[in-house]
């Protein structure tokens, strides 16, 4: 008991307990919560056993707390992680639930298991997660640690000579089958692959995050979204080994701003089509990016034997540092350069805007259009693009094939598109 700050602000009257909150100094004008006000509930783990040690599994604990909230009549219950630190080895939190809203408020730090090894028996792909819920609230100026030091060291993609390596890690926080959600002011750091899934989600709102892996660490994307509609990803920093943010397949109305990205491999649409699939991925709007010492900044990756579409996309109002690649559409995608045959198949990728980028390549071929010869790309809009080289002595070029629009006030490097 003694180890929770929160608990002692437990007490009768929400009024009190906002007024000793305050004198604590904790940021609790958003608990909104008591343990009496019969609207709004709060379910604190610590109620629940958690011991709170950072090295004592306290999943149990925090399960049975988002099973009491789940379960309650009240109106906006809400499970209390406190200003501690918790070990929380891979668990499911299932909706839905009985309130229209449920709220998770984490103020402490959260802790994966720091070995491979917690996940034997279970599934790798995941830590924790949430599924099916409706309203779910994710807020708190808590720290999501994946701890995912112990996956990057066995990583096929780092390590394939190394007998039981693994390809496919933990995702720290996966938002599954939920519908009006948010996420909100939680700082994760070092996953052990992806940081951020959200999937199969209607109405999802993104905002203030702050995600943070070394630039080594092997597919850490920072938010991945995939069969999702109506997302908006607002005020969030990314820099990890992988992508800041990518969008799979079955996405549509996905809106993107304030982003600022690096070190990572930028924003990307895909891979997509990889199975043969019939892709649908619409409006797609992305803004306001600061793009810092990437490998790419937005990119539209597809496979040949992909079918389908990709259309409707806006990426508007970018700045690059010393960007790589800073605009890639590769409809020839494979993950050996080469090594995918020609096909007469491919995802049409069509109305595409790009407008105003500003900023350095530290590549010589700043735009490349890789379009396929038998599916092109058409309706590519650029507007207002001004991309110098990142070295003193360079011009840069573009590169385009098959790639069918037009062009628009100034563009640099010289574009290359086919009318
Ligand atoms: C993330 O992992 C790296 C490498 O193991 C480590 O140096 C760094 O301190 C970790 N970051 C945090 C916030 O724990
Ligand atoms: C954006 O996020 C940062 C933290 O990542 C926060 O300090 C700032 O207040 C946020 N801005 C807005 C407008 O929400
Ligand atoms: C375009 O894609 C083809 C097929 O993968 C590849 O051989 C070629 O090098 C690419 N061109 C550029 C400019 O990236
Ligand atoms: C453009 O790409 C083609 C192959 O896709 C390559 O042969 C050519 O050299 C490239 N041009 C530039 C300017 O890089």
């Amino acid at each position: 008991m003694a180890c929770s700050i929160y608990y002692l602000t437990n007490i009768k009257t929400a009024m009190g307990h906002f007024a000793l909150a305050l004198i604590l100094g904790l940021a609790c004008a958003i608990f909104a919560c008591s343990k009496s006000n019969e609207d709004a509930i709060c379910f604190d783990v610590m109620d629940y056993g958690a011991v709170c040690d950072g090295t004592t599994d306290d999943s149990q604990a925090f399960f049975k707390a988002w099973n009491a909230a789940c379960s309650s009549e009240t109106e906006n219950p809400s499970i209390i992680i406190p200003k501690q630190t918790f070990l929380v080895n891979p668990v499911v939190f299932r909706g839905p639930c009985k309130a229209k809203n449920i709220n998770f408020l984490i103020l402490g730090r959260v802790l994966a298991p720091d070995s491979p090894q917690a996940w034997e028996g279970l599934d790798p792909s995941q830590w924790l997660v949430f599924h099916g819920v409706s309203g779910l609230r994710v807020s708190g100026s808590g720290l999501i640690d994946g701890r995912g030091n112990g996956w990057w060291e066995q990583s096929c993609r780092d390590h394939p000579d190394l007998e039981g390596c693994t390809s496919l890690a933990p995702t720290a926080l996966n938002l599954i089958s939920c519908k009006r959600s948010s996420l909100k002011d939680i700082h994760f750091v070092n996953s052990s692959q992806t940081h951020v899934l959200i999937m199969g989600c209607d109405g999802m709102d993104i905002g203030n995050l702050m995600i943070q892996a070394p630039e080594i660490s092997p597919n850490t994307d920072g938010i991945h979204i995939q069969a999702s509609n109506d997302v908006i990803i607002s005020n969030i920093t990314v820099g990890t080994g992988d992508d800041c943010i990518s969008i799979g397949d079955s996405t549509s109305n996905i809106y993107i701003s304030n982003v600022g990205c690096g070190p990572g491999h930028g924003i990307s649409i895909g891979s997509l089509g990889k199975s043969g699939n019939m892709v649908q991925v619409e409006n797609i709007h992305v803004s306001k990016v600061y793009l810092k010492g990437t490998t790419n900044g937005v990119r539209i990756k597809t496979w040949q034997v992909g079918k389908g579409y990709v259309r409707g996309v806006t990426f508007k109002d970018l700045y690059f540092d010393s960007v790589e690649n800073p605009i890639i559409i590769d409809q020839n995608y494979c993950n050996i350069r080469g090594a995918c045959k020609e096909l007469q198949s491919g995802v049409h990728i069509s109305d595409v805007v790009f407008i105003n980028f500003y900023g350095t390549s530290s590549t010589d071929v700043a735009i490349n259009l890789n379009c396929s010869r038998s599916v092109a790309c058409t309706e590519i809009l650029l507007k207002s693009i001004q991309l110098t080289s990142a070295s003193i002595g360079h011009t840069l070029t573009s590169n385009c094939t098959n790639a069918f629009g037009y062009t628009f006030g100034m563009v640099q490097p010289q574009p290359c598109l086919q009318i």
